[in-house]
């Protein structure tokens, strides 16, 4: 399919990296539209464990155009240090990365206000961000007067534009310090150090709309990769605890510029089970020790901030809805060879609400706090996945959770990953052949 999307449809980490680095070598274009740093895909080729923030999966392929859109928001200098460290380890960053000027920049003061915001919450209502300035950024980018894209960056006026903003942003921080000691934003010195940063990323800049409308028109084939998870989409997750951007398949058109129409394919990834970091009800939640041993199973701690992450049973009621509200075709499920070993495993088919038995996910985070999974229990299996390559090869029980699955969410599963190698994926049909 000449435009395919690979979206997460649970909070994020769900193998998309790995997805999107297996398909990219069919694709002319990867495509990262939305969010920022705050992502961490990972990458394992023949052993070797490669990890990229910002920079599209697709790097990886020699010869494939990788694209960050406007939809992203960039701190320039941690893109740098990546851009710096994928060619350390050999890999090809050059003309074959191309970045929006549309794209929104992250500065000092984004960061500077998530920390002091984040300062003033209590640990039970903090959202639990990455601490990137994502939401700051997002917030600027929706305000427009104080916001700076890539493109501004080579304007005469930044120098003034640097100035006026970082003014702003002192008066707002001293408020917020509340008579805390406070170092006050250096306006010259952000200029000075992003005027440098701009000249480092010059080679990569461009008009990524144009460039993608272009290459839909002739049918060239892209592969969109999303950040982040559906049920972290700030209009359709469960907000407030959610990321700034869109990171359901809603995200895809925003970001990039290219009509959903255009769009041929979306594959949902899922894991076999669930997974949290930050803060945010989560119903099937194992806070025991069953959701240590599949933390410890599946190196369940976050790629980003090495945060653990919450583990918990498979919500088919959370998946369903993602899997609509992005539009899904097929599912991609990974980890499933993290399951191996447990004697039953369950999937969440309905919550109780106050009683009540729901089947709809819930629009007020409140009522998902108040959700108790209903759970059905399969049988398990206890062997190995991690070098079996064909679907035939899989236990009966592990193939009927599988088609469980399936007929939870209403979405065919084509692909299923059993471990973080390219290798380590069986396909279920032949349209990856
Ligand atoms: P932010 O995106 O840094 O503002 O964080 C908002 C919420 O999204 C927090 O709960 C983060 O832990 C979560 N989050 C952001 N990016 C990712 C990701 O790539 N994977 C998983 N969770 C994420």
């Amino acid at each position: 399919m000449p435009a395919t999307c690979v979206i997460g449809l649970q909070w994020g980490d769900e193998a998309k990296g790995k997805i999107v680095d297996l398909l990219s070598a069919d694709f002319e274009m990867v495509v990262r539209y939305q969010g920022g740093a705050n992502a961490g895909h990972t990458v394992v080729i023949d052993g070797k464990k490669y990890a990229v923030s910002l920079v599209p999966s697709g790097i990886f392929h020699p010869g494939v155009q990788c694209i960050i859109t406007g939809g992203a928001v960039i701190h320039p200098p941690r893109l740098l240090d990546e851009i710096k460290r994928l060619r350390s380890q050999g890999i090809e960053v050059g003309s074959n990365l191309l970045i929006s000027d549309r794209a929104h920049v992250i500065f000092p003061w984004h960061t500077e206000t998530e920390r002091v915001h984040d300062a003033l919450r209590c640990p039970e209502k903090s959202i639990g961000t990455t601490m990137r300035g994502i939401g700051p950024c997002y917030q600027d980018k929706a305000g427009r007067q104080q916001a700076i894209r890539i493109g501004d960056l080579y304007r005469s006026n930044l120098k003034e534009r640097i100035a006026e903003i970082a003014t702003e942003k002192n008066m707002m921080l001293a408020a917020l310090s509340n008579g805390s000691p406070f170092t006050p934003l250096d306006a010259d010195a952000i200029y000075q150090e992003f005027s440098g940063y701009a000249k480092e990323l010059e080679p990569y800049i461009g008009d990524s709309t144009k460039i993608l409308l272009d290459a839909i028109d002739e049918d060239r084939r892209i592969l969109f990769e999303g950040a982040q998870g559906a049920l972290l989409d700030i209009d359709h997750g469960t907000f407030p605890f959610v990321t700034s951007s869109n990171s359901s398949g809603a995200g895809i058109s925003s970001g990039s510029g290219v009509p959903g129409k255009r769009l041929d394919k979306i594959i949902g990834v899922l894991k076999a089970y669930n997974t949290r970091v930050g803060g945010g009800p989560f119903p099937t939640e194992l806070d025991n020790e069953l959701g240590d041993q599949i933390r410890t199973q599946g190196n369940e701690f976050g790629t980003v901030t090495g945060r653990p992450r919450r583990c918990g049973w498979f919500d088919a009621v959370a998946a369903r809805y993602s899997a609509r509200v992005s539009g899904a075709d097929c599912l991609a499920i990974s980890l499933l060879d993290v399951l191996s070993g447990l004697p039953e495993v369950s999937i969440c088919t309905a919550y109780d609400i106050r009683g009540k038995k729901v089947t709809d996910f819930p629009s007020h985070v409140d009522d998902l706090a108040d959700a108790k999974p209903i759970l059905e229990t399969v049988p398990g299996w206890d062997v190995d996945l991690t070098k079996m390559r064909s679907a035939e090869e899989l236990p009966a029980s592990a193939m009927d959770y599988l088609k469980r699955l399936e007929d939870c969410i209403g979405r065919p599963i084509e692909i299923v990953s059993v471990g973080p190698d390219r290798e380590q994926t069986m396909f279920l049909t032949s349209s990856y052949a």
